[in-house]
């Protein structure tokens, strides 16, 4: 087992403990600057974490930690293509989906061309579904996009499209876009049953193009739209996005209707490629580019800003502080944003299959917390759902309050009260409140306070911040796994899962209802194959 031996570690661990009886309200009745010294802002993103229990010392011996951890030589050898994913022996260039090609370095000009011409692919096709040029087989334009995909070709598009409601239908009439990630038969058979085929695109987005899931909805889809057309007329109505043009070709997709993924960006950071399409049919590719623009924006910040200064190392520090120190073992993302309802879903593909490892890069087993369990939802729903638990109950939290200053409608006085929630709970997490009063249930009715809390404010979310703000989060993720010396990139530990539901799969379908012969299964797993099979 192996421990973290930064220089630094041992102090900070004793300034923890320092720290640890302190009030946060006290320290700002100390320092009347406490609010201003502890905000940032970078590439539209104002962050807050005043409401924290930390000092100044705190910072600079975080400072000295990411120092000690290498993390400015980890941050460029991710920006500049060095194979940090090194189980799979891969770079890791996500940020490069949504660089400048023309700035990309000398060793990087091969991967910024292939970029380039996705792209460039990625606006011809939403051009010509948009103005109506791409038609069906039967000459009708698209309106339907059915987006085929799981995780990381899921959950990133699927909340950008929710985020970015209110810029649909701006400039053209709203192509409704339809997300089927699961293998549950009843979302795929509703979504179809609704839409006319000839009038629907599906794109297969699939790195592998061996995704269980996304290859079942995949051949359903495929068979819905041969009930009205020929295989001929397939390559007006399917696109795959897929590093496995094999495969791809095999299902039936015409050549020039494969777009590409490349083994150097992972499914979680792939929103900025191709896995994007969806975004830029819908909302035009003016608008998928903004969201590209925001991102980069945040990545300049993230490569050129010292510690002290740098939004993504701060937010890692502090999820480490409070789960090395303050047993947190979960992090809570609250967005007061109804449009950014799925974000926390994203973010927990993005942090939980990132650093939800236990092994370092020098194969030691760690002994220490890694990855948090990312959690939340949007507020101010949440306030009626788990928030008693944030403010009475016993376990430490750590929490991202997010929330975009205007909104893109005219009730200001809904705006005004979702505001007003927002500040009050992690004020309300600070202050808490003893009750006076010497009734029997007085315990009962008080709140301890002095809870740490983040609020990140953008002036709106528009395509720019939203792309700033994911960003924020995959650097996020980037530090602490090179803090904790683990890799972020690979995600081993969901392949056992997919091997044995094959090895279910089949027994199920084996069943001649002879004697129930499981092989070597379990005694529980038997016993609910059993039951499936007793009752169906
Ligand atoms: O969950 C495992 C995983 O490989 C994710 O990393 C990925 O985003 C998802 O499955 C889908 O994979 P693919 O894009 O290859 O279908």
């Amino acid at each position: 087992m192996a421990h973290l031996d930064y220089p630094s570690w041992l102090t900070l661990k004793d300034h923890a403990a320092n720290v640890a009886p302190f009030s946060i309200s006290k320290m700002f009745d100390d320092d009347k600057h406490r609010a201003e010294k502890f905000s940032l802002e970078a590439a539209g993103i104002y962050l807050d974490y005043s409401k924290n229990l930390i000092t100044e010392e705190s910072l600079k011996l975080f400072s000295a930690v990411c120092s000690e951890a290498n993390l400015p030589k980890s941050i460029s050898d991710m920006f500049s293509g060095e194979k940090i994913n090194v189980t799979e022996n891969r770079a890791a260039l996500h940020t490069l989906l949504r660089s400048q090609q023309e700035q990309a370095p000398p060793q990087l000009k091969a991967e910024a061309k292939a970029i380039a011409n996705a792209l460039k692919k990625i606006e011809s096709i939403s051009k010509g579904i948009q103005n109506g040029e791409w038609r069906g087989c039967s000459g009708k334009k698209i309106v339907n996009v059915i987006h085929l995909g799981i995780g990381g070709s899921n959950l990133g598009p699927f909340m950008v499209d929710e985020a970015l409601a209110p810029y649909r239908g701006k400039q053209f009439k709203d192509i409704q876009s339809h997300y089927i990630a699961n293998i549950d038969g009843h979302h795929i058979k509703q979504t179809l049953e609704k839409i006319d085929p000839t009038e629907t695109l599906i794109i297969i987005a699939s790195k592998s193009f061996s995704t269980l899931e996304t290859l079942a909805n995949a051949n359903t889809a495929k068979k819905w739209l041969l009930t009205y057309m020929d295989d001929a007329a397939l390559e007006k109505h399917v696109i795959a996005i897929t590093s496995n043009h094999e495969a791809a070709r095999e299902f039936g997709v015409a050549t020039d209707k494969i777009l590409p993924m490349w083994d150097w960006v992972g499914g979680r950071y792939s929103l900025w490629s191709a896995v994007g399409l969806p975004i830029a049919i819908r909302y035009g590719f003016e608008v998928f580019s903004q969201l590209l623009e925001g991102a980069r924006e945040m990545d300049k910040h993230f490569a050129e800003s010292k510690m002290e200064e740098n939004m993504p190392m701060i937010l890692a520090c502090l999820g480490i502080w409070y789960q090395h120190f303050f047993d947190a073992n979960s992090h809570a993302v609250i967005p007061y944003d109804h449009g950014l309802r799925f974000l926390p879903a994203h973010l927990q593909q993005l942090d939980m299959e990132s650093n939800g490892k236990s092994v370092r890069l020098d194969n030691e087993t760690v002994d220490y917390p890694t990855g948090a369990i990312i959690w939340g939802g949007e507020g101010s729903n949440g306030q009626h759902a788990f928030h008693q638990l944030l403010h009475q109950g016993n376990r430490f939290v750590g929490l991202d309050f997010i929330l975009p200053l205007k909104a893109h409608h005219d009730l200001q006085e809904h705006h005004d009260q979702l505001v007003a929630n927002c500040f009050s709970q992690s004020q309300a997490l600070l202050v808490g409140r003893e009750m006076s009063s010497n009734s029997e249930f007085t315990k009962h009715k008080s709140m301890p306070g002095n809870r740490p809390s983040n609020t990140i404010l953008m002036d709106q979310l528009t395509p720019q911040t939203l792309g700033a703000l994911v960003a924020l989060y995959e650097h996020k993720v980037f530090c602490q796994a090179v803090i904790w010396k683990i890799n972020p990139f690979d995600q081993w530990g969901v392949e056992l899962g997919k091997e044995l539901s094959e090895a279910i799969y089949h027994q199920i379908k084996a069943d001649n209802n002879t004697k129930r012969d499981h092989g070597n299964l379990d005694p529980s797993t038997s016993a609910l194959i059993s039951r499936y099979l007793d009752r169906t």
